[in-house]
């Protein structure tokens, strides 16, 4: 296939400062004179950031590298994964096309594609918002047919699935992304065979599944602050944040008040809210209701004291700010996905759209 610019070019790219500071640190991993190492990262996350990859971007990673243009563009043109041209606002869908897919349907879902999205690859549906492609194995053929919608893979798909699914999205909503028709992971469709134990004790979501809910930015366009900069390679005082792995959290529950915070525990930015020794009448409110918190946030939560959304709807900015700085691993993500504001509905009694989908997928 031909890969060329696209013919309508932007005037200009710039990266969001979050994700000029993440470029800058992958350019630091490399020694002097390398560092045109890092061009695939760099062109990636433009990419991300964009949608797709036009010539500022290239040029830009290329100026930032110290390459010349002409080395830049030999790499985005070579790699299949950069988009040369602008892909659907709302998602870009990639349907595999190579052998399990083929004899299970990939077909099927293309015949959706054109009839739903646009006639042809690469062509923008009528509102800009989607775009499609067929592309080679993405090596979940036991899933087969599959599609990449954005950054995660929807598996065992039907023509009506994948047509529900292209209308949930058109709707506004993200669909769980994984298998489609109820398998848990890649087990035989008849069910487990060996190690049936597994089946009782599992948890909802097989692990790639729970991580994409989790991160929730399947069809995001990322502007650099979905996860905490690290970059423990960088020599002290170059960090524009400090690594996770400088704060941890006690392993057993958190039985403090806003006086006594763990020794561990940042106290340098904000206030630590109060907490409780256990969840009130001994039955903890599912915090998992709130978008962003999934299984191991929840445990955060709970290791800081809080079990209740009544708790979380009461925190100050102030507050805020020091449950941000101490969710390690996850930093900044109590004000990026508005806990605050998700739990006072909750509090009340009320309804999220993320809550009422998972009382859905409960149900
Ligand atoms: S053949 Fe489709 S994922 Fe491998």
């Amino acid at each position: 296939m031909l890969r060329r610019l696209y013919h309508e070019q932007p005037e200009s790219f710039a990266f969001t400062p979050a994700n000029q500071e993440w470029a800058e640190a992958q350019i630091s991993k490399y020694p002097e004179g390398r560092q045109a190492s890092a061009i695939i990262p760099l062109l990636w996350r433009a990419q991300e950031q964009e949608g797709w990859l036009s010539r500022p971007a290239i040029e830009h990673v290329a100026d930032m590298l110290g390459m010349d243009y002409i080395r830049a563009l030999e790499v985005a043109t070579f790699y299949f994964m950069f988009q040369l041209q602008p892909v659907g606002k709302a998602a870009h869908f990639q349907i595999c096309g190579t052998l399990s897919c083929m004899i299970c349907g990939a077909e099927d879902l293309v015949a959706v594609c054109k009839d739903k999205i646009a006639p042809k690859p690469f062509q923008l549906s009528e509102d800009g918002r989607f775009s499609w492609e067929e592309v080679e194995c993405l090596g979940a053929c036991a899933n087969a047919p599959m599609a990449q919608i954005g950054k995660d893979y929807y598996e065992d798909l039907t023509a009506e699935r994948f047509s529900e699914i292209i209308d949930e999205l058109a709707a506004g909503r993200v669909p769980v992304p994984g298998p489609q028709n109820g398998r848990y992971a890649a087990e035989p469709e008849s069910g487990l065979t060996t190690l049936k134990d597994f089946e009782s004790g599992r948890a909802k979501h097989n692990a790639s599944v729970q991580r994409a809910v989790d991160l929730g930015d399947t069809v995001k366009r990322i502007d650099g602050t979905e996860v905490p900069l690290v970059a423990p390679w960088r020599a002290k005082g170059a960090n524009h944040a400090p690594a996770p792995s400088s704060v941890t959290l006690n392993e057993e529950p958190v039985a403090v008040t806003a006086k006594a915070a763990p020794a561990e525990a940042s106290a340098a930015v904000g206030t630590r809210p109060a907490a409780l020794d256990a969840p009130r009448g001994g039955k903890a409110d599912d915090l998992r209701k709130i978008k962003g918190i999934g299984r191991k946030l929840e445990k955060l939560c709970h290791e800081l004291g809080v079990y209740h959304f009544d708790q979380i709807a009461g925190w100050t900015a102030d507050e805020v700010a020091w449950v941000d700085e101490n969710l390690a691993g996850f930093k900044g993500r109590v004000s990026r996905d508005g806990w605050v504001e998700q739990a006072k509905i909750l509090a009340a009694g009320g309804e999220t759209e993320f809550s009422r989908r998972m009382d859905e997928d409960d149900a």
